[in-house]
């Protein structure tokens, strides 16, 4: 008799460094009663599972399991894709896109046969490329397919932010959108830092000018550069990013996140993934939210969109 599962089942596609370090945070935050690795490299991923496993004592109890075969995602209520090329020293997220969309066409069709009903979040970059690509390989529904986006840049410019002003970073409420990448845009006209809104608080503070919220965003887009060239991929900060939108979908939140998904009018951009403040809850991803924009804000998420549709339609997308 085929055992009645109960409980909640994340697969994560990928045994790489971000793979891994997202199932480590998914494990320690007990975020779900099963996690899956999924890896075509079956050594590696036999190995990453032991690994885990064998921290099973300390952490909340879960199933753990792996291998290189996709029906061990069979029935997953969540499956993130971490799989694809590793961006090397000094190039973009946005040189990985050809050989990301060619990876994701052999691997989404197996994936959503084995868990049609599962929220697919997205992670390989350049995540906006990918996501679009996913939607539209597995013709599954928009709310079911969304990407990590710039929850991970978000949480950059927040940590910068709180340092630049000594408070926690919970009182800092501040926002990247756009591409997941190059071309993405804090959004300094909606900030605020403690309920006050951040034009207030300079004038009060003398702190967080221009100059100084210049160089703060160019430190956020440049964040991942830094990493890559230190230590040779991002793997933490990425992996905490995205259990934060896994109990946001498990627990039906309803958070509002800056994730990646199709938009279709949002403040006149559709027909494109982008990350923009979005509600996550148990279905996926839901209504975009239209914040204010300054002008030179709204031009630079559009520039950010055509830059995203320009890359996905040379792939066919
Ligand atoms: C980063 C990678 C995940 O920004 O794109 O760290």
């Amino acid at each position: 008799m085929a055992e009645k599962r109960t409980g909640t089942k994340l697969s994560v596609v990928g045994a790489g460094a971000v793979g891994t370090s997202l199932a480590y945070a998914a494990l320690i935050k007990g975020v779900a009663s099963e996690v899956v690795l999924q890896d075509i490299n079956a050594k590696k991923v036999h190995a990453e599972v032991l690994d885990l496993a064998h921290g099973s004592q300390f952490i909340p109890s879960a199933r753990i399991d792996g291998s290189d075969d996709v029906a061990v995602t069979q029935g997953s209520d969540i499956v993130v894709i971490s799989a694809g090329a590793k961006q090397q020293p000094g190039e973009t997220r946005m040189d990985l896109a050809n050989k990301t969309v060619g990876l994701m066409k052999k691997i989404i069709p197996p994936l959503v046969e084995q868990s049609p009903d599962a929220i697919f979040l997205m992670v390989t970059n350049p995540v906006d490329v990918t996501t679009l690509a996913a939607l539209k390989i597995s013709g599954l529904p928009e709310n079911q397919v969304f990407g990590s986006g710039t929850v991970l840049d978000s949480s950059r410019l927040r940590w910068l932010v709180a340092n630049e002003v000594q408070l926690a970073m919970g009182n800092v409420h501040t926002l990247v959108c756009g591409e997941h990448g190059d071309t993405e845009i804090p959004l300094w006209s909606s900030a605020s830092i403690g309920g006050i809104p951040i034009d207030d608080w300079e004038r009060q503070t003398g702190q967080l000018g221009k100059a100084v919220r210049d160089d703060i965003a160019h430190r956020v887009v440049h964040a991942a550069y830094e990493v890559i060239e230190g230590k040779g991929a991002t793997n933490y900060a990425i992996g905490l990013s995205g259990t934060r939108i896994i109990e946001a979908i498990l627990r039906n939140e309803h958070r509002v996140l800056p994730v990646s998904g199709m938009l279709d009018n949002w403040h006149g951009i559709s027909g494109v993934c982008m990350s923009v403040p979005r509600v996550v809850e148990r279905r996926g991803v839901g209504d975009a939210l239209e914040l204010p924009l300054s002008d030179e804000e709204y031009k630079g998420l559009k520039a950010s969109a055509d830059h995203i549709r320009e890359v996905a339609g040379s792939l066919g997308f």
